[in-house]
């Protein structure tokens, strides 16, 4: 019989023809003489239904076919007569690969709420939106892959262990085969990272960018694609401190360059998510739906999901400056003034409030803001002529706020040395990455996309813990 995933037998047309099929019993039903069992292996958000004459199998068999079960039936595909869906499976054999009590089964039939499904996460990806959430997160990462091969890109593996601080935020985990309790000192008295497996002080990275630079200065077009690490204390829906960002660095860009290559890529995604996992989507469609009915009518996304991705995909996001955007808001109207919780001026970092305030409230679409102060940025960016700007660019995101973060890179040598010394970093630490500034240096520019927050963003999720398999958050390393 034909072996198959349950996606490609409801697509096909193979009915009479005997099949086999594999996955996890989602429900059982019986009347007197059948039993109906929805079964799912995890390759579709719809179920299969396998239907089971009762006199053709022993009690036992039938016993153990409960929710969480995983079987293999092997039976005649039929048009099916119940609605919902094409065919069916009338059953010849079944065997049970394991069993599972249905006294104990975390996953009960019914739904659960996200904080308890974390608390399962080793198992929340049988369930409906888990499944079509990991599916859509797949979709996207192969797309990723995809755009950037398909525009002559180069996927650049920048290390994981690394010596440097990259955004200069000291937010790194530190990593060290030193024994923490008695640890080797040096003349002074303080830790000697000399006799560190490294010979020196090592972290976990932040982000692969200054070495993405350093492959953009020569296969010119490069993108790294791992995970990066921050220790940064921020218990909200929007952080993880094991992440996956996505960071394309190209030579001879400036930031008009970026900003366009920021949208096309986007747009490029959500148009890719759109048209391959449209059934997924079409079940979180309806979730977001049902989560925003829940909220206060003026929290509430004014469009569906669905509408939101293709609305995101058809217009232009919105392009101002850092300045602009700070007279907008102090401008806006008292009663929203109110609202925010943090104040703003200009030379204070924008919280994420301002920024849903400006996607959300009054652009109505995404936006990007360029041309930041100096001192809120890291040492990397190109210098305004203004003295005290740097030629930076986040991208804005209803319902996630910021979703990129790039900038063109300073390449003068002089000019990058002044910002070296200014933040206090020991140049000894990226003595290569200044290097490239002295060598055959050239105008550059790259971004960092948060992945969870891509797949926040198409899966209308409302917290990034649910978007990624295992999320490491503070005080949580399970699973
Ligand atoms: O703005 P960030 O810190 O920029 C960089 O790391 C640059 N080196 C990128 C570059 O120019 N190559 O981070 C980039 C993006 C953010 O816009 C956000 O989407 C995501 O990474 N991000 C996080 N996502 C989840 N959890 C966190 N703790 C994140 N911190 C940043
Ligand atoms: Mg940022």
């Amino acid at each position: 019989s034909q072996k198959t995933n349950i996606k490609a037998l409801l697509a096909s047309d193979a009915i009479g023809s005997t099949v086999t099929v594999r996955g996890w019993v989602r429900t059982k039903r019986e009347s007197k003489n059948v039993a109906f069992i929805a079964l799912n292996d995890g390759s579709t958000i719809h179920n299969l239904q396998v239907v089971a004459d009762t006199a053709k199998f022993d009690e036992n068999t039938l016993r153990n076919v409960t929710t969480g079960a995983c079987i293999c039936a092997v039976g005649l595909l039929v048009e099916s007569a119940g609605s919902g869906q094409r065919v069916e499976i009338q059953a010849e054999s079944i065997e049970i690969y394991g069993v599972s009590d249905p006294e104990k089964y975390p996953l009960q039939p019914k739904e659960h709420s996200l904080e308890f499904l974390r608390e399962i996460a080793h198992l929340r990806p049988r369930t409906n939106t888990f499944g079509a959430i990991l599916r859509i997160r797949h979709a996207l990462a192969y797309a990723i892959h995809k755009y950037f091969n398909d525009n002559g890109f180069y996927y650049l593996h920048s290390p994981i262990i690394t010596g440097a601080d990259a955004e200069g935020a000291g937010e790194m985990f530190r990593v060290t085969t030193l024994d923490a309790k008695n640890p080797p000192l040096d003349e002074t008295g303080s830790v000697d990272f000399k006799q560190d497996f490294f010979g020196r002080k090592t972290n976990l990275t932040v982000s692969g960018q200054l070495q993405g630079e350093l492959g953009a200065m020569a296969l010119s077009k490069v993108y790294t694609f791992g995970p990066t690490f921050r220790a940064e204390n921020s218990n909200t829906a929007r952080h993880l401190a094991e992440f996956w960002m996505i960071e394309p660095e190209v030579a001879f860009n400036d930031l008009d360059d970026n900003m366009e290559l920021a949208e096309d890529f986007l747009k490029y995604l959500i148009n890719y998510a759109l048209t391959h996992c449209a059934d997924d989507l079409a079940f979180l469609d309806a979730r977001f739906r049902k989560e925003e009915d829940k909220k206060k009518k003026e929290e509430r996304a004014e469009l569906g999901l669905l509408d939101r991705l293709n609305f995101v995909v058809a217009n232009p996001f919105e392009r101002l400056t850092y300045t602009e955007a700070v007279e907008i808001l102090i401008k806006s109207k008292p009663a929203q003034k109110k609202q925010f919780q943090y104040e703003v001026n200009w030379g204070t970092d924008l919280q994420s409030e301002h920024e849903r305030y400006l996607v959300e409230k009054h652009f109505k679409k995404p936006v990007i803001l360029t041309n930041y102060p100096t001192h809120i940025k890291a040492f990397y960016m190109k210098q305004n002529e203004d003295g005290k700007t740097v030629r930076a660019m986040d991208v804005l995101f209803p319902g996630i706020g910021e979703i990129i973060g790039g900038s063109q890179r300073e390449e003068n040598y002089e000019k990058l040395m002044a910002r070296v010394k200014e933040v206090g970093i020991h140049e000894e630490e990226i003595w290569w990455y200044l290097e490239t500034r002295k060598y055959g240096t050239a105008p550059h520019a790259g971004f960092g996309l948060g992945f969870e927050r891509l797949v926040l963003f198409v899966t209308g999720m409302g917290n990034i813990r649910d978007v990624i398999p295992f999320p490491r958050t503070p005080q949580n390393a399970d699973f």
